[in-house]
Formats: C-alpha cells, sequence, structure tokens
C-alpha cells in the first residue's frame, strides 16, 4: 500500500519503496507537511515540528488568544496562501472580488483512487493502475468558496511523486489567481544547497550548486517557453552530499511555458521550495463554477545522491513521460542537412547527402529548414508550409520519393509557431501574430509567433500541418521554436484576460501537439527550441526526443549533456556529430570523441558527407555499427556520472546493463596536460563477484606500438565487479587533444575464483 492513511488523526503517509511523505491537517485544519526523505514508518511526524512564541508572527483567530505558537509563518505546510499570517513565499496569491488579496485554506476531506491521475490538456506522468496511486486532497477558504484540490501521485516502485493541483471557484464571486503554484515543499530543519542549470541559447545546461541562503533565490523564465536561460528542474541536496551519498530531492517541472522555482530559508533556518507558472505574466479569473489545473512536478529524493535521483528520474520521464512507438522502439540514425547546407541547397544537393549517408548506414534523411515559402535566410516565409518547389526543383512528394527510393527514410524540419513579417499568412492573417495592437512588436530572428492561445490559429496549424504530412511518407518530424515570446497579447482575450495569454499558449501548442501526434503514431518527432530552450519534461511527453543545443561542438556538448543528465534521459538528448572544425567554436576535435560523445543520445550526423576523407567515412561506418550494437545498453541501461567537465583533465560517464551484465564507460580528454595524472574509474552497477573484461574501442597496441596500457586492457585480464567498484581501473592516457575512449566491460565469468586470474 503506497498511501496509508490514519482517519482518526488525519495524518496522510506516502510510502514508495524508499521514501515516505507525510501530512497532517491539523486542530485548526491547516495541511501540514510533517515529513519528507528516506523511507520510515507511518507514525504521526508532527510531534517532531517544533513550536514557540515568535514576535511578529502572528497567530489564526481561532487559537491566536490561547497559543501563541501556532503561526503560519513558522509551520511546514503543503499549500501556502499569501496574505494571512504565512509571509514567506507562499504558493497561491489571489485577489478577491473586494480587493482583498487574502485566501485561507484549510483541510476539506480526502479521497483515494486506484492509478495515476491525469491532468486534461496538460502532460502529465502516465501509469497502469496497479504501478500507481493517486491521494486527493481538499482544502477550501470558507469565505471565498475557492477550492484548491492537491493530487497526490506515486509510483511506489520507482521512488517517485507527482503533485498538481486544481483550483476551482465555488463561490459567487469573482477570484482572480495572480500566483498558483503547483507545490510548496517544507523542511522543518536542514542545511541544504540546491543545484540548477542556467544558460544562454548555444549553450544550455550549465551547472550550478549553491547554498540556500536566508532571503529567496529563484530560477524562473518569463519567455513564453521553458527556455534556455534556467531548466525548469532543480535538486536540493543536503550539504555534503555528492554523487553516491547523501539525501536529495529532485523537482522536474512537467510544463513547457514560464515557471519560477524559488527557494526561501526563513527566520528559523526552515527551507521552503516552490514550483509553478510564473507569476509576472500570470493572472487568471474565475467565476463561480471554473477551474482551474495547475501543471504537474514530479518529485523524486534519494539517500544516496545525486546519481540515484537522476536514475529515478530517467526511469520515470523514460517510461512514465514519453509516449508512443518510439518510446522503446530504436530511433532510426539520422542525417540533418542544416550545417551541411544551412539555406543553400537544392533537391539534387539533398538526394547526393542522403544517397551518400545511406552507403554509411545511416538511415533517415532530415531536411531543416529553409525547403518552404520564401526562405532563403531566416528573415522570411516562416508560416508558410508549402515546399519552395522552384528551389527543390521538384515537390516535395518527389523529393521524399526519391530519397525515400534510395532506402532512407525522409524526415522534415517544421516551426508551426513561427511567422515571418514576409510570409503570405502574415499578409493574410497580421492579427495572428502575438503583439499588442497599436505598439510595434519586438523582433527576434527577424520574426514573430503565432498566437497559439487561439483556437483557429491552433485548427489552421493542425490541418496545415497533416495536409503536408499526409501527403509525403515522412518518418521524422523537428519541431522547432526559435524565439522567446513578448508583446504577450491575444486579440481574442478581453483586458481583463490578458494575464492568461503565456499559459493559454502552451495549452494551445499542448492541443496542437496532442492531435498531430496522436494522427501520426508512425511519426518520431523531436522537440526542439533554437537547441535546448524547450528542453522540459513537459515537451518530452508528446516528442520523446529534444535537440540538445545548436552547439555541436562535442567538448562543449560535454557539459550541456552533463547538466541534461542530472534531470533527463540519455535517450531525449538529440546529439549529432558534426564537422571540425566546429562551426560554433571553430574548435576542432578527432572523429572519434566527436562519435562518442553524440552516443550518449539519440546520435546521428549533421554534416556534409562529401567533405569526408575514405578513412573518415570508415570511421563514421564503424561509429553507426557499435551504436547499434550497444543501442538498448545506452539508451536503456543505468547511467553514471563519474567525472564531471567542470574539473580536472577528463569527463568521464558510464552506462550499466541493470543486470550488471555490462557497461560502457566513455571518457573524454576535456584538458590536455603534459605529464598528466592518471584518471581512475571507479565502476558502478556491476556485481561484486563477477569478472570483467576490458575492451576499448580502438586497438591501441596496434596503432600506437609502445605504448603502456593500464591493467586490465592487456589481452585476457580480467577484473571482479568488487574491485573494478573499489579501485577502479585507470583511463588510457590521451594520445590526440581531446582524445576520447569508449570502454567496454562485459562479464566473461559468473564467479570469481579465488587464486585464479581475476584481481
Ligand atoms: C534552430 C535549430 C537548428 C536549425 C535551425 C534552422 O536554430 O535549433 O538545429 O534547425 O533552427 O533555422
Amino acid at each position: 500500500m503506497a498511501i496509508i492513511i490514519d482517519d482518526e488523526n488525519r495524518i496522510f503517509t506516502l510510502q514508495t519503496q524508499n521514501t515516505t511523505y507525510q501530512m497532517k491537517a491539523d486542530t485548526q485544519n491547516v495541511l501540514l507537511h510533517t515529513y519528507y526523505g528516506e523511507k520510515t514508518d507511518h507514525s504521526d511526524k508532527s510531534l517532531l515540528i517544533y513550536r514557540a512564541d515568535r514576535g511578529f508572527s502572528g497567530n489564526p483567530y481561532e487559537i491566536g488568544k490561547r497559543d501563541r505558537t501556532y503561526s503560519l509563518d513558522s509551520l511546514p505546510q503543503e499549500y501556502s496562501s499569501f496574505g494571512t499570517g504565512d509571509y514567506r513565499i507562499t504558493s497561491l496569491r489571489v485577489q478577491n472580488q473586494d480587493g482583498s488579496q487574502a485566501a485561507e485554506l484549510r483541510y476539506a476531506g480526502y479521497r483515494v483512487q486506484k492509478g495515476k491521475y491525469d491532468i486534461p490538456g496538460l502532460p502529465a506522468a502516465y501509469a497502469q493502475n496497479e504501478e500507481a496511486e493517486t491521494l486527493i486532497i481538499r482544502l477550501a477558504d470558507a469565505y471565498s468558496g475557492l477550492e484548491a484540490e492537491l493530487y497526490y501521485g506515486i509510483l511506489e516502485e520507482m521512488d517517485i511523486i507527482t503533485r498538481a493541483v486544481k483550483i476551482t471557484n465555488y463561490g459567487k464571486e469573482d477570484v482572480i489567481l495572480n500566483k498558483a503554484a503547483s507545490m510548496n515543499l517544507d523542511w522543518e530543519y536542514g542545511d541544504f544547497e540546491w543545484i540548477s542549470f542556467y544558460g544562454r541559447h548555444s549553450m544550455e545546461m550549465n551547472f550550478q550548486r549553491e547554498k540556500i541562503h536566508h532571503g529567496i533565490q529563484a530560477i524562473g523564465s518569463v519567455r513564453g517557453s521553458s527556455s534556455h536561460q534556467y531548466n525548469p528542474f532543480a535538486i536540493v541536496c543536503e550539504k555534503g552530499s555528492n554523487e553516491t551519498m547523501g539525501s536529495c530531492y529532485g523537482f522536474s517541472f512537467v510544463y513547457s511555458g514560464e515557471f519560477l522555482i524559488e527557494a526561501e530559508k526563513d527566520q528559523l533556518d526552515r527551507t521552503r521550495l516552490i514550483c509553478g507558472i510564473h507569476p509576472d505574466n500570470f493572472s487568471w479569473k474565475l467565476q463561480n463554477g471554473d477551474m482551474l489545473w495547475l501543471p504537474e512536478v514530479i518529485m523524486t529524493h534519494s539517500s544516496s545522491g545525486t546519481g540515484k535521483l537522476s536514475r529515478n528520474l530517467h526511469k520515470v520521464i523514460r517510461e512514465h513521460i514519453c509516449r508512443g512507438k518510439w518510446k522503446n522502439s530504436r530511433c532510426p540514425i539520422l542525417i540533418n542537412n542544416w550545417e551541411a547546407t544551412y539555406f543553400k541547397f537544392n533537391g539534387e544537393k539533398l538526394t547526393e547527402i542522403a544517397k551518400q549517408a545511406k552507403q554509411l548506414g545511416i538511415e533517415l534523411f532530415a531536411l531543416d529548414d529553409g525547403w518552404f515559402g520564401n526562405r532563403e535566410d531566416d528573415s522570411s516565409g516562416l508560416g508558410d508550409w508549402f515546399a519552395n518547389e522552384k528551389k527543390l526543383g521538384c515537390t516535395l512528394k518527389e523529393l521524399a520519393e526519391r530519397i525515400t527510393a534510395e532506402g532512407m527514410q525522409f524526415g522534415i524540419w517544421l516551426e508551426p509557431e513561427g511567422i515571418s513579417e514576409d510570409s503570405d499568412l502574415y499578409r493574410r492573417h497580421p492579427d495572428w501574430a502575438v503583439g499588442i495592437p497599436g505598439r510595434k512588436a519586438c523582433l527576434s530572428r527577424c520574426q514573430w509567433i503565432l498566437d497559439f492561445s487561439r483556437k483557429d490559429v491552433q485548427d489552421y496549424i493542425i490541418e496545415r500541418i497533416s495536409k503536408l504530412l499526409d501527403g509525403i511518407p515522412v518518418s521524422y518530424v523537428k519541431w522547432d521554436c526559435n524565439r522567446a515570446i513578448c508583446d504577450k497579447f491575444s486579440r481574442l482575450l478581453d483586458s481583463g484576460r490578458q494575464g492568461e495569454f503565456a499559459h493559454r499558449y502552451v495549452l494551445g501548442l499542448y492541443r496542437v501537439l496532442e492531435e498531430l501526434t496522436e494522427k501520426f503514431p508512425e511519426i518520431l518527432f523531436e522537440g526542439c527550441g533554437g537547441g535546448g530552450g524547450r528542453f522540459d519534461a513537459g515537451m518530452l511527453y508528446y516528442m520523446p526526443q529534444s535537440w540538445g543545443s545548436d552547439t555541436t561542438d562535442a567538448i562543449e556538448r560535454l557539459s550541456i549533456q552533463y547538466g541534461a543528465s542530472f534531470g533527463y534521459p540519455v535517450s531525449a538528448m538529440g546529439t549529432h556529430v558534426s564537422t571540425s572544425p566546429n562551426h560554433q567554436t571553430g574548435r576542432a576535435v578527432p572523429l572519434s570523441t566527436r562519435g562518442c560523445v553524440a552516443m550518449a543520445g539519440t546520435f546521428g550526423y549533421e554534416l556534409d558527407i562529401s567533405t569526408l576523407t575514405q578513412e573518415e567515412k570508415a570511421e563514421v561506418k564503424e561509429q553507426i555499427s557499435r551504436f547499434k550494437k550497444y543501442y538498448e545498453l545506452i539508451q536503456y541501461g543505468e547511467y553514471y556520472r563519474i567525472s564531471s567537465p567542470y574539473e580536472g583533465t577528463c569527463t568521464v560517464w558510464e552506462i550499466a546493463d541493470p543486470s550488471g551484465r555490462e557497461a560502457m564507460v566513455s571518457a573524454v580528454y576535456h584538458h590536455a596536460q603534459a605529464n598528466p595524472a592518471p584518471v581512475r574509474v571507479k565502476v558502478q552497477g556491476l556485481k561484486d563477484e563477477a569478472g570483467y573484461q576490458l575492451f576499448l574501442n580502438e586497438d591501441l597496441k596496434e596503432k600506437y606500438p609502445g605504448r603502456r596500457l593500464p591493467y586490465g586492457f592487456g589481452s585476457g585480464e580480467v577484473l571482479s565487479g568488487a574491485a573494478l567498484k573499489q579501485f577502479g581501473f585507470v583511463v588510457p592516457e590521451a594520445i590526440n587533444g581531446f582524445q576520447a575512449w569508449q570502454i567496454h566491460i562485459k562479464e566473461c565469468q559468473p564467479v570469481i575464483e579465488t587464486g585464479g586470474r581475476c584481481v
């Protein structure tokens, strides 16, 4: 039983395999948060809450004369509200019809459901009925009639608890929600740090770990989408914890729009974390009977460091967020023409790329930007989703058929949310572009955004894209969006509802994606937001992978992919091998290193194949067959971060088969040093008593005679799982700048015989 309810004492305990979460409705009907962390029993943890009379922290009227130690300003709560005595950051801020901002949410009942709840119109983790349970707790404001239903989805086996909130106005008067977060989590005690991921276009997911200090710290986006600048994901961890040790909590917002994740350490050293839609561009009017669902947050806790936390998240995203055919099938290895040609191509050139790619074992050709409308550069044509037949020299159908006749699948790039001023669509529907009447809307990449909050715009896009995809043999769609949104305004919303625009936009986008992905279940959709501008669990619900970054430089990708690995599985990360020197950084990196880094993702190519030498072509062929060989292991294995790109000389990650029979260690020297210290890898996830052999992707001895290989790499040398865990092995030294090694570790005998050859 994942949900244990003590009805008499009104205690709700959620149990997962390794964690416990508890709340209690107290004598004042406040829903207290009493515990989240390592698994424990379901006894009343509210006893651990310490109360004292705190000056200037007031007391609710009903209790205030008797007990000055009871204050909403210091009690840990499940869903806090603004204006009635809690002065910390709060999850709900309303405006009542009389202009007041008060809300007092009090416990009003609960119900339990088998299975995992879902949220109409919003992405959310899903599960079979026997895999999950749902607890719903009702909180009500007796004055206004506003109710909040707190939803808890428990995926017991996965150590996952999800949260979402449904707010309904049962009162007669309108209530405006000015802030309505999806979750609030309070820690009664603890010294915490938090990890977040910041960035910019072409350099997403930089890792940052900071102390949670007194005051408020926050990450968020007011850019219309989850953004390159901050990822909607954070980890709160105990001071001193690391990859393998210590308590840590992960919060992944299943939402692709504007978000805010805030942390506050308060006057009494208690910590509060709130995650939800960003309030700056949000206000939502609820009239009598109206309700609003707030998006889901996936939470997990690990008592053994961030490594386990990440693996919990990888699993839940892979198995309970990603959907459709491609969730469990091998995605085709693709070649994308963007960095090969940019806008300069014709049908012949594209067919030639596809033909040559086929010879190397590549399976799909993805036609990127520039094939439609009048689009010779990025200043025009967006919105005109009709092929530019003059440029292609044929119809899109003919091109697709020519390419599929070569034995390649065909894919296409779209940016359906974008609109250029210089486009037929804009000339026909200038009012469809987001902007404020009477003002000149800000351009970005010389374009605007279509008002996806409008149903007529959604319908048009669904129809146009359906027609386009119906007519040609398409196996893959890259769904891009290349600007942030400002000048937020929709002509169809009245002035009192313009604050609903940003969220309505995301709901509109989700509707379009739901319909199109349902209509075309065979197509592999890849999300993209000018790289990783919308790399979030919300998008992964519709499209199981997302282009990671417009930086294809393998060395820059090390830190982008390192950052992403904290919250997202390898199967979600779009990665390509591109040319060297790299187009974004000018850095030259060996092909084998580019291949190794791209294999920590969906894996594909994005370069002009006709410029490769015979030797390089042979290497590409070899990479492809290696990726295919290890596909299951790489995509579905357990991921371990061994060393970080921010330190030392070598970034190392490992993917182990859950059975412990094999693992792949990838090591990339990101910093060349003379006379370097050895890089030691302690391998995780193997079986202690089994014997293993190490295999290097290149035959070092043959290529570089005279080099000394570390122990384990000689022929027939066997190491035990225990030795690999405790002492590890030393990575062969770098021969080139940015050398990469892939080391396959394979069980070679079931049990170690003492005195045998095993170490
Ligand atoms: C974005 C994408 C790129 C490419 C270009 C095309 O920047 O991230 O991969 O598709 O658009 O304009």
